[in-house]
């Protein structure tokens, strides 16, 4: 049923590479020729697009960081006149500066393409009522998952995050089958149809379509398992387009599919930047094959990931992002990913994902703190032994020490939109 609605997801293997190739090749000349910054850096490294023969050649071509797209803050990496721009995004930088997107008509209508060829991956189909709890503006989720959800011919309910009891009502009473909000946020608004004693399986919402921060397959059970419905991953940033670069299949549930048509994926080794073999794991990089506002060449994306064999079509899969390298906490000498805690954590059917990482000093030694929410009120000796339990699973897992806390539900802040996992207390050398 892919096939008919979305034809491109049935080319062979050849025919794939072959289009990646031609597509790739007017992708490099268009921003050699219309994106100064881009052109500098390949002039610097003595490369020029007619040394593309082979989609091999594309590593001999420089990189574009998130700092490059910075220093053209706002409008410098744009390849078209800014006039012919009908939409800009930004996503938040935690420090400084935000990182401008623009888009032409066409790139609006590709987006909205492709958002749809993911939600119907992920089982939604024409007709049905979509409840899209992504934020509207600046950020890409909210009007990305819009545009394709209205191109899939679902009706949109816009309702953007927040107010946790209203969710659950419109979700209830406009009678949505597909849900669209980040995994963290899900397990708030499943607790809140909890609060309300309400059994999500007595409404009609039977797939949700979960992206926008890492999440673990223990995630995806507790998901699963408190709610009844289908709980699918859709990956995608703002640098590259936003939702929509990738999605899982909800029959299959084996890692988002990248859509590689459209956007050529490649793993890099995060220290040297050499590429490493598909099945390696690595530093997610992508090139945009078709974007033509701001098409980005070879963007490390600092996702860590691998990239696996296509399984429902012949375009490759990528396994769930571990973290980004600048998640990637360093305790005690230890590196150790706030998604790794989350796994171990989820081992524990007490246990929710609601949690956070504290992490502070005595003297020269880091201290690593997990505080954690129990499932229900737990009597003293089931507290003990859970904190036990993990705190054993951690040092098993990664070999550190962690004083581990586990707070009432409710006791651990609930995020709208992307979780905050970490507060590191340390100071600064
Ligand atoms: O988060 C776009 C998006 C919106 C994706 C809604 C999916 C759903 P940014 O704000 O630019 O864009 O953040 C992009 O979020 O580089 C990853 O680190 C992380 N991320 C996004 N999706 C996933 C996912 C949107 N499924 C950054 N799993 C990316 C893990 C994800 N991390």
């Amino acid at each position: 049923m892919t096939r008919t609605l979305f034809p491109e997801t049935d080319l062979s293997l050849d025919a794939l590479r072959a289009l990646q190739l031609e597509r790739l090749r007017s992708a490099l000349r268009h921003a050699w020729e219309n994106q100064a910054p881009y052109r500098a850096r390949c002039d610097a490294a003595g490369v020029h697009p007619d040394d593309l023969r082979t989609l091999d050649d594309l590593r001999r071509f420089p990189f574009t960081t998130k700092a490059d797209l910075r220093d053209a803050y706002p409008f410098g990496m744009f390849a078209i006149p800014r006039e012919k721009c009908v939409r800009i995004h930004a996503s938040s930088g935690t420090t400084g500066r935000p990182t401008v997107v623009g888009y032409s008509a066409r790139d609006i209508a590709l987006w909205a393409e492709l958002m749809a060829r993911s939600l119907h991956a992920g089982g939604a189909r024409p007709g049905d009522i979509i409840h899209n709890a992504y934020g509207y503006g600046l950020f890409t989720g909210g009007l990305g998952a819009h545009y394709g959800a209205e191109r899939l011919g679902c009706t949109v309910v816009p309702m953007s995050g927040g107010f946790g009891e209203r969710q659950v009502q419109l979700i209830r009473e406009f009678g949505a089958r597909v849900v669209l909000m980040t995994p963290s946020y899900m397990l708030a608004v499943a607790e809140e149809f909890e609060r309300q004693g309400i059994d999500p399986r007595d409404t009609a919402m039977r797939i949700g379509i979960f992206g926008a921060e890492p999440w673990t397959e223990g995630m995806r059970r507790e998901i699963e398992t408190r709610t009844g419905i289908d709980a699918v991953d859709i990956f995608g940033l703002s640098e590259v387009m936003g939702p929509g670069v990738a999605c899982e299949f909800v029959e299959s549930k084996d890692g988002p599919t990248v859509w590689e048509d459209h956007f050529y994926p490649e793993i890099v080794d995060p220290e040297t930047g050499q590429p490493v073999a598909d099945g390696q794991p690595g530093e997610l990089v992508f090139t945009s094959l078709t974007k033509e506002a701001m098409p980005v060449i070879r963007y490390r994306t600092r996702d860590l990931t691998r990239l696996l064999p296509g399984s429902v079509t012949a375009m490759r899969r990528m396994a769930r992002i571990t973290g980004r390298s600048d998640d990637m906490l360093i305790v005690r000498g230890v590196n150790l990913f706030p998604s790794q805690v989350e796994e171990q954590i989820l081992r524990d059917p007490r246990l929710t994902g609601h949690y956070l990482i504290e992490l502070t000093r005595t003297g020269a030694l880091d201290d690593l703190k997990v505080r954690v929410e129990a499932r229900e009120a737990l009597d003293p000796a089931a507290l003990a032994e859970a904190a036990t339990g993990l705190a054993k699973h951690l040092k098993g897992m990664c070999g550190l020490s962690a004083e581990i806390e586990i707070v009432e539900p409710g006791g651990v802040e609930r995020s709208m939109g992307k979780a905050r996992r970490v507060i590191d207390k340390r100071p600064r050398d």
